[in-house]
């Protein structure tokens, strides 16, 4: 397995792939590796002669009062992770390289980055699709695997691919849970035991308006009401950025539900912020 560091260096190796007519799988992460990412991984390497992982964790996607001090950082870990999986390189540049001094450019995708997660969080999107923008220039993958907790980021990210005629197929993989059925994040690991086990509701709430649409319950509001009233009994909740019935391609909030929908939940216990959410369609 190759560590890589400069992106001109992994640039020319992509280069020299391409000419041997080699296919590449990424993977872009921001490290501290669990089953999610690992599961994206081997799904990568059996559809790509070459895969790539990037572990970069990007500065310019977390706002002013987030966590990207204290992000997980696990890179020893990581990288005995990647070694067992196989995987031909680790892209995993640093700061400098990927934002040298009077770096200006950013990529924006209108109106969905301001729905959802982009209310609470400005400008996260704009530094999702900048980084992910650069990984694809440098490491030019034929495909590129994402998981499903990031709908919202997947939407994005489909946008800009299709705006910028980037010939770069996106592959979605489903979310991996733990047994309780809490969605797998880097984050997790912020939470103390009664944090933990509080995090279930976020995945029982998700079921419970799920089995209500697939019921045939077609009132987006009333569901959105079933999803509140279930976290905010949770003692555990501290706030709830979102939780309702939301259009999967538009990502507008849904008051009816006419075939398929995204069930999403946004919510913090204690400072640490969690997503998840379900696809479903109504009476299936
Ligand atoms: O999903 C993530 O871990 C990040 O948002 C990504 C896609 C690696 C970009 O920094």
């Amino acid at each position: 397995m190759e560590v890589i560091r400069i992106p001109r260096v992994m640039q020319g190796t992509s280069k020299g792939l391409i000419i041997k007519g080699k296919s590449t799988g990424l993977v872009p992460t921001m490290g501290a590796l669990h089953e999610g990412h690992l599961s994206l991984v081997r799904r990568a390497k059996e559809e790509n002669d070459i895969t790539v992982v990037s572990i970069f964790v990007n500065p310019i996607q977390f706002g002013p009062t987030e966590d990207f001090e204290s992000y997980p950082r696990d890179i020893e870990g990581d990288t005995e992770k990647l070694g067992k999986e196989g995987v031909d390189i680790i892209f995993m540049p640093d700061i400098h390289s990927m934002y040298p001094e009077k770096f200006s450019t950013s990529v924006e995708v209108q109106k969905i980055s301001e729905r959802l997660c982009g209310a609470f969080r400005p400008g996260h999107f704009r530094g999702v699709a900048t980084v992910v923008t650069k990984l694809f220039h440098v490491v030019k993958p034929t495909r590129s695997y994402f998981g499903a907790k990031d709908f919202q980021q997947i939407v994005v990210i489909k946008q800009f691919v299709k705006d910028l005629d980037m010939d770069i197929d996106i592959i979605v993989c489903p979310t991996i849970r733990e047994k309780d059925g809490l969605a797998m994040s880097s984050r997790n690991t912020y939470l103390n035991k009664e944090q933990r086990q509080a995090a279930t509701v976020i995945y029982r709430c998700l079921k419970e308006a799920s089995d209500l649409v697939k019921s045939g319950i077609i009132d987006g509001n009333h569901v959105k009401g079933v999803m509140q009233d279930t976290l905010l009994k949770e003692p555990e909740v501290s706030v709830i950025d979102y939780a309702g019935v939301y259009d999967p391609l538009t990502l507008d909030e849904l008051s009816e539900i006419k075939g398929d929908a995204l069930l999403a939940i946004a919510l913090k216990i204690g400072n640490t912020r969690l997503i998840d959410n379900m696809l479903v369609t109504k009476g299936r």
